[in-house]
């Protein structure tokens, strides 16, 4: 009996020393006294490159804990000091994070680091500013850097357009945990959702309808909506990247500009674009030329995935046959890679690197200007071969990384694959390391979570898919996997559940699963 009290001692100690932040820092260490936080607290920035962070600090502060900090430049104590390291301390968005009694001192070479710092210290504030004022914050020597470069999240808005408010608020949480790429999937079947100058029917008849209702209005973004978005991403250090899907899920754009469609098979019409046509290829040119003007990413994603759900028109369509011949190919394979290879020889004219799904690993695409998605978790060879081929990935694998899985037995509302669904620990303990050799390292980007949204018609549905498995994702990308820990895990993650409450978003609870049932959805397709 004593032996078992000494271990539960010990348990709770160690969680007692845990730092109460979400990614887990890769280095800290806990220090004597409080920080005594308040409105008088003056923040001080040492680097006038540095003043765009610090508004944003002052934003937050106020935003979310209800406090107005001013910014000055002459030091006192106490106070919140924003300092500029040598370029040389640490890679890329690394920081540190100083907290002591009588200041707290944000360093980092560059701003993305700062930028980071500043969400670390705005989880500590959230979390003590729930428990009364002045807030008083632990002290901490925190020094930390990112896993992974890429720590990314997908949302598709062309099965449901959920808008800029939305989008916005997932760039919020995106930012408060670090995850720093947003996927945009804005083309497929359901609708078009990018404004395009030069058609402007690919929004206006494309863009009617999502997949819940083929007829509601047309509802998409305008050029300048994009620019706000991205500005606001960008602010927050997320870099988005649009996906114009091709050769196929094609449909919306068809609807617009049938001249351009390849056909598709009974179960999915009209699903291609023709890759036989020159105009096709002057169509999409021109709009990758536009799209590319609103992202400064530099990345397009062209989709490339399941072409063959719906290419079996080609095997009757007069330019795809004369085109097989003219060019010797053996297969509708071959005219998908072909389609490909000239799309991206667009992109790559735009000095664009070429993001597609993990089909096309078995093109001949230049591996210098290319990022492979691997999402068939039931085909690792898949991420073997694009490895083996040089390509850089990403991994993305339905299993455990699609946030359109339900995430407990008792959920009815989403997709899972041969019994198997998301939980929030199998997200959690989603490892790369484990996929690829060593050597291959070097070319894993990152991970990426992806929210498809055939099932998910309403905002508090999307937070349910979300919230927490958001939190899981940017531990499994930013903590190394020898720091990463699935009991401390949960406890910090309980804390941060009374952000959410704060925040009235509808999470799913898996410590009290019934806290928020599931959203039952009219409509919406049950499994
Ligand atoms: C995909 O899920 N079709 C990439």
């Amino acid at each position: 009996m004593r032996f078992f009290l000494i271990l539960i001692c010990i348990g709770a100690s160690a969680f007692a020393q845990q730092l109460p932040v979400i990614p887990l820092p890769n280095q800290y260490v806990k220090l004597e006294g409080k920080f005594s936080l308040s409105s008088n607290t003056p923040i001080i920035v040492g680097d006038e490159a540095f003043r765009p962070q610090a508004n944003y600090l002052q934003q937050e502060m106020l935003r979310s804990a209800d406090l107005t900090l001013n910014l000055q430049n002459k030091s006192t104590a106490p106070a919140i000091i924003i300092n500029r390291l040598k370029p040389d301390a640490g890679k890329a968005g690394s920081y540190q994070l100083l907290i002591k009694a009588n200041e707290i001192r944000i360093s980092s070479a560059s701003e993305e680091g700062i930028f980071y710092a500043i969400n670390s210290l705005m989880q500590l504030v959230r979390e003590s500013a729930l428990k009364g004022y002045p807030v008083l914050i632990n002290s901490w020597d925190i020094r930390d850097q990112p896993q992974y470069a890429w720590r990314g999240l997908m949302l598709d808005e062309s099965r449901q357009f959920f808008g800029k408010e939305t989008v916005k608020f997932i760039l919020d949480w995106m930012a408060f945990y670090k995850l720093n790429r947003f996927h945009w999937h804005l083309t497929d079947e359901p609708g078009w959702r990018i404004e395009i100058k030069k058609y402007p029917k690919l929004t206006l008849v494309g863009g009617i309808g999502d997949f819940t209702n083929r007829f509601s209005p047309a509802k998409y973004y305008t050029q300048d909506e994009i620019r706000e978005i991205v500005a606001y991403a960008r602010e927050r250090f997320i870099t988005v990247i649009p996906e114009i899907d091709m050769p196929g899920h094609a449909g919306a754009s068809n609807r617009a500009y049938p001249e351009y469609s390849g056909g598709g098979s009974e179960k999915y019409p009209d699903f291609t674009f023709n890759p036989a046509k020159k105009e096709t290829y002057d169509f999409l040119t021109d709009i990758l030329k536009e799209t590319n003007s609103l992202f400064p990413s530099d990345m397009v994603h062209l989709g490339g995935d399941e072409v063959h759900f719906g290419n079996e028109n080609w095997n009757k369509d007069a330019h795809v046959q004369q085109l097989m011949k003219e060019k010797k190919m053996p297969d509708l394979k071959s005219v998908e890679h072909y389609f490909i290879q000239r799309m991206a020889d667009s992109l790559a004219k735009m000095n664009n690197k070429v993001l597609l799904w993990d089909e096309a690993a078995d093109s001949d695409l230049p591996p210098a200007n290319t990022v492979i998605f691997w999402w068939r978790h039931d085909k690792p060879a898949q991420l073997k071969h694009a490895l083996s081929k040089g390509y850089q990935v990403v991994l993305s694998p339905r299993l455990p990384l699609y946030f359109d899985f339900v995430q407990d037995s008792t959920h009815r509302v989403g997709r899972r694959w041969e019994g198997g669904f998301n939980t929030l620990e199998r997200v959690y303990n989603f490892s790369p390391a484990k996929l690829h050799s060593a050597e291959q390292t070097r070319l894993v980007l990152g991970i990426q979570g992806a929210l498809w949204t055939e099932r998910i018609p309403q905002v508090n549905k999307l937070e349910y898919m979300l919230f927490p498995r958001i939190s899981a994702l940017a531990e499994a990308s930013w903590t190394r996997e020898q720091n990463k820990g699935y009991k401390g895990f949960e406890e910090r993650l309980k804390a941060h559940m009374e952000i959410y409450r704060k925040d009235k978003i509808y999470f799913f609870n898996p410590f009290v699963p019934l806290e928020n049932p599931e959203p039952r959805i009219a409509g919406a397709k049950d499994n």
